[in-house]
């Protein structure tokens, strides 16, 4: 007889109720330790949810730096789109974007030079979908401005910086029954779908245990330290890990486990814990940088997070007895 992971659980955890009632076990965990206290009422499910079908889809863009021209290029290049228009702060910048699709077809109209020119694009009637690939702390702004005018959102992650950022996006998105999809290359591309393709289709079995993990390499001087100071807009990337702790960029090593392991389809996170070590590197990075250039002087000895982080998940239908996700992510 074929067993479904959800079955498998469900008698798993009564096995483990069995051993609490013995003395064996431990007892489940209490609520207040819940990490996503359920504050907001459910006004609709948006999972499963398909909103009407688009012949055409008219895209804004907003945020067209490292990542934003790939995603136009990978946008306009998808049959039955249209890249409408183009927002960044630098003009440059999407004057290179119109160039990269102009070969496709796509004549978007342009927007620059102010913090808060993407409204416009948001205010607009004839287009269906925002996509935002602007800086972390942009994005909760953003996609609930953009579904409050009726466009369903693309957004880079994280969509979300807080909880409370999480069910803001939640509750704008069931009010105004928008989609709000936060992308993510390791789950949305190749060899990724084929993974969860075989997943789906049997091939590995019952899943019970799934581990992930993803590395930024942060003291990379060309990169995240780069030379030209002008590759991430003003630094927002370094700056992202000053006075915060944790994996803020858990979405490459757990989405995928998340897609195989119907999170949020029929299953949900209980519980989470998350430890990480000291920072052994930025700090260090910070130095040797501002030897080099009086540039680098403000992030010298600041609160950097710790450089590994270590996450881990629980099924509330086998409570705290089994640990069956991991996500595993650390940065040199
Ligand atoms: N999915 C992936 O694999 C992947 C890979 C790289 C980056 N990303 C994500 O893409 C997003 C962007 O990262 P990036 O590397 O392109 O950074 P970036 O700094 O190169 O680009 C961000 C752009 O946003 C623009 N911007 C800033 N404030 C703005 C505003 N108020 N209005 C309009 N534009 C504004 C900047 O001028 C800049 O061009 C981030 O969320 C990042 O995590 C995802």
């Amino acid at each position: 007889m074929k067993t479904d992971r959800r079955d498998f659980f469900k008698k798993t955890s009564v096995a483990g109720l069995g051993l609490v009632s013995a003395g064996l076990g431990c007892s489940r965990q209490s609520e207040s330790r819940d990490p996503f206290p359920q504050t907001h009422r459910q006004r609709f499910n948006m999972a499963g949810y398909s909103a009407p079908q688009l012949d055409l889809v008219r895209i804004g863009v907003i945020g067209i730096g490292e990542r934003g021209r790939g995603t136009v290029m990978q946008l306009g290049s998808i049959e039955g789109v249209e890249i409408r228009a183009l927002c960044d702060l630098e003009p440059e910048r999407v004057k290179r974007g119109a160039e990269l699709i102009l070969d496709l077809g796509h004549k978007p109209d342009l927007y620059s030079g102010g913090e808060e020119e993407w409204k416009k694009v948001c205010d607009r009637s004839d287009i269906d979908v925002i996509a935002i690939v602007t800086p972390w702390h942009l994005h909760t702004i953003q996609a609930a401005y953009a579904m409050e005018h009726d466009k369903h959102v693309y957004t880079q992650l994280t969509a979300a910086n807080t909880i409370d950022e999480c069910w803001q996006l939640v509750e704008t998105s069931e009010r105004t029954r928008k989609h709000c999809t936060q992308t993510s290359a390791s789950c949305h591309s190749g060899i990724h779908a084929v993974n969860l393709n075989m997943v789906r289709q049997g091939f590995f079995g019952l899943l019970i245990h799934a581990e992930g993990n993803y590395i930024h390499q942060l003291n990379n001087k060309e990169y995240f330290w780069n030379p030209d100071k002008g590759k991430f807009h003003r630094q927002w990337r370094l700056n992202q890990n000053i006075g915060r702790q944790g994996n803020l960029y858990a979405g490459h090593g757990f989405t995928p486990i998340v897609q195989m392991m119907h999170i949020n389809y029929g299953d949900k996170i209980d519980y989470i814990s998350s430890f990480q070590s000291n920072d052994f590197s930025m700090n260090e990075t910070a130095k040797i940088m501002s030897d080099e250039d009086d540039f680098w002087k403000p992030w010298l000895n600041r609160d950097y997070r710790g450089n590994m982080n270590y996450g881990n998940l629980e099924d509330p239908t086998v409570y705290e007895r089994v640990q069956f996700i991991k996500y595993f992510s650390k940065m040199h």
